[in-house]
C-alpha cells in the first residue's frame, strides 16, 4: 500500500481521499486551511493523517486537488519538497465559460505544471 497525500479539502479531494483509504492506503490532506485539513483528515478516518501546507508532503504519490489557477504556485510554494514525488494532475484548466483552454496553445496542463516543479517530480 502507498502513502498518498492530497493538497486541498475540496470536493475532489474529499472523493479521491475516501477511495484510498477505503482500499486501503494511508492518506495525508494538507491544505491552506489547517482547520479545513484536519476536519477531511477526520472525515476520511482510517488513520488519515495532515500535513503543513507547504512542506514535503508524506506520501510519495501527491493528489493536486485545488484549481488550475492556483496549481502552477502551489506547486511552486512546495518546490523541492516535491522532489521525487509522483503528481497526480487532476485539475481542468478551461476558462469560466468552458469555450477555450487557459493553457498556452502548444501546451496543456501537466505540462504547465511539469515545469514549476523539481525536474524529477
Ligand atoms: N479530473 C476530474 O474528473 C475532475 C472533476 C472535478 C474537479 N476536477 C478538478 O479538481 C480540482 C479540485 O476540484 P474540487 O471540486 O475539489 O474544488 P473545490 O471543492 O473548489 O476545492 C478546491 C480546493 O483548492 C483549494 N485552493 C483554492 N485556491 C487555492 C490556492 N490559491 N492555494 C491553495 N489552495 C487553494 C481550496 O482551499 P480553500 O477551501 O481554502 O479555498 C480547496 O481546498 C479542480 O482543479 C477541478 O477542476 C477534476
Amino acid at each position: 500500500m502507498s502513502t498518498i497525500s492530497i493538497i486541498g479539502t475540496g470536493g475532489m479531494a474529499a472523493a479521491i481521499g475516501g477511495l484510498a483509504a477505503k482500499a486501503g492506503h494511508t492518506v495525508e490532506v494538507t491544505s491552506r486551511d489547517a482547520v479545513k485539513a484536519r476536519t477531511l483528515a477526520a472525515q476520511i478516518g482510517a488513520g488519515a493523517t495532515t500535513g503543513a501546507f507547504g512542506a514535503a508532503p508524506a506520501g510519495d504519490i501527491v493528489i493536486l486537488a485545488v484549481p488550475y489557477s492556483a496549481v502552477l504556485d502551489v506547486v511552486k510554494q512546495y518546490g523541492e519538497g516535491l522532489a521525487g514525488k509522483v503528481l497526480v494532475d487532476i485539475t481542468n484548466p478551461v476558462a469560466s465559460d468552458h469555450t477555450s483552454f487557459v493553457t498556452p496553445g502548444d501546451s496543456f496542463g501537466a505540462k504547465e505544471i511539469t515545469k514549476a516543479a523539481p525536474a524529477d517530480a
